[in-house]
Order: C-alpha cells, then structure tokens, then sequence
C-alpha cells in the first residue's frame, strides 16, 4: 500500500505543493481537493473561511481515510489548522508564509510578503514576523488579482509584464528600500515565478514553502506509513463551470487520471 495524501486548496496553488512533493516521494496517492464554489479564500471572513474549510474537509478526509493532509493555502492555514487536527486523527501539515527563512536570507533586512488580502492581516502572520523576523522591516502586498492571474495562467492564459507591474507597483518605485526578498506567501504564486521574478528583477530572491513542506511529509509519513508501490491521482472540485472545465488539461499535466465535481454525499450542510 503506498501512501494516502490528500492536498486542499482553493485553487489550482495545490499543484505547485504537488509539484515539490513529486520531487521527494516516488509513490503515492493522492486526493486532491478545490473549493472553486469560494474562490478566492483571501475575499472570505474567517469565520466563513473557517467553517466552510472544516465542513469540506472533516468528511472528505473521513470518507477516504488518508494517511495525512496537506492544507496548501496559506490564507486556510493561518487558521484552520487547530480546528482541523482536533476534528482528524492524521497529521495536517499547513502552508504558512516563509517568514523565517526570508528573515535569515535578507541582507537589506527589507522583506516583502506577496500573499492574499486576508493573509498578509491575519494574526498569525504578524506573530510569525514578530517571532523570525523582528530585524526586518516586512512590506506586505495583499492581491486577489495576484491569485486570479495565476489560476487563468494554469488554464491557459498569458500573463502580461503590465499586468504585473500594476499590482507590484509599490515595491517597485521603492529604490533602494525594495524588498531584497520576496515571500510567496501564497500557493498560486510559485506557479507564476518566473513572470513574477522577470518583473522584480533577477537580483530580488523568490522564497516559497514547498520546499519544507514536501520535506515534513516525508517525515510524517515515515513514520505513519510503511511501502510504496502504486499511485493514483484523482482531483475533485465543489463547482463546476467554464473554468473549472479549463483546468481539467492541467490536471493531466500533473498526471491525474480522475477529475470529478465533488459527491454531494461529501459536503457536510
Ligand atoms: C485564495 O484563494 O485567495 C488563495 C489561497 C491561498 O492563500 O493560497
């Protein structure tokens, strides 16, 4: 049996979790579930974000029984992650904002936090810098558009340099107070990162969380599972239109074989 991975997003930012968990674990399944109904999760209150993220999950998770659950959004995360480990009986790994490491590579000692509206406000990012980064001034640009761009991207659609500028423009008429680092405090944004670094300048480093989460599920699933033999790959989705029909391709990109509405038996009301 190999191991059981369920991934979750608002999006398509999942894929670029995926993406480094290809890189570290050669077998496994995966479930991976999009709440396209409520996207984007950085426009929702917390206690909507909240409760929607727990009635998707805690059925989800106790329908299919995987080994772990990766929550690959950073506006979840900063969030739901206590709620969800008291409700599931498998470790949930989070995706939150590289603050630290973004603190530990900074030589200006001027960081800049690309993430959602609700992220870049959340109570847990501010603790996080509190906590890493206290040497640091921490520029924070919240953009929704940022998010969009990035899911029409993975559909298919060009992303344009102007595009770009006109929402990293505050960092970009900074001079020599530009951020020397860049968190990509949000899953989607990985999945732009060449448009986004061709925009900042090659001098600007890009840091994201992939990385160390793909690395603490490996650890995770050292412990909690034992073999690998075969994988599937199925994506489930909570609406479907024009666009979420646009994502099926990139889907088979990532070699998924099944992608599916989510069963109404699965949603808890
Ligand atoms: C969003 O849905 O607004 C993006 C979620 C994230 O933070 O990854």
């Amino acid at each position: 049996m190999s191991a059981h991975i369920v991934v979750f997003d608002s999006g398509v930012g999942g894929l670029s979790i995926v993406r480094e968990l290809d890189q570290y674990i050669n077998h496994y399944q995966l479930s991976y579930l999009f709440d396209n109904a409520l996207f984007p999760y950085g426009e929702l209150s917390e206690e909507v974000l909240c409760q929607r993220v727990l009635s998707l999950l805690v059925p989800f998770c106790q329908y299919h029984h995987p080994d772990l659950l990766v929550v690959a959004c950073n506006t979840a995360s900063t969030i739901v992650l206590e709620p969800l480990r008291r409700y599931l009986a498998i470790p949930v790994v989070g995706v939150v904002p590289a603050i630290k490491p973004a603190a530990q590579r900074s030589i200006n000692k001027v960081i800049g936090l690309l993430a959602t509206p609700a992220t870049v406000k959340r109570r847990y990012t501010d603790q996080l810098i509190t906590r890493f980064a206290p040497d640091c001034e921490v520029l924070r640009l919240g953009s929704s558009h940022l998010v969009q761009l990035a899911e029409q991207h993975l559909a298919g659609d060009l992303i344009s340099a102007t595009q770009l500028e006109s929402i990293l423009l505050p960092w970009l008429t900074l001079g020599a107070r530009q951020p020397d680092t860049v968190i990509l405090g949000c899953t989607h944004f990985p999945l732009i990162r060449d448009a986004l670094q061709q925009v900042l300048g090659n001098s600007v480093y890009l840091v994201d969380s992939g990385q160390a989460v793909a690395l603490r599920v490996l650890q995770l699933l050292k412990l909690h599972t034992a073999g690998c033999q075969s994988s599937t790959r199925e994506a489930y989705y909570t609406k479907k239109n024009a666009h979420s029909e646009q994502l099926r391709a990139s889907f088979e990109q990532f070699r998924f074989s099944q992608f599916t509405r989510l069963p109404d038996r699965l949603y808890a009301h």
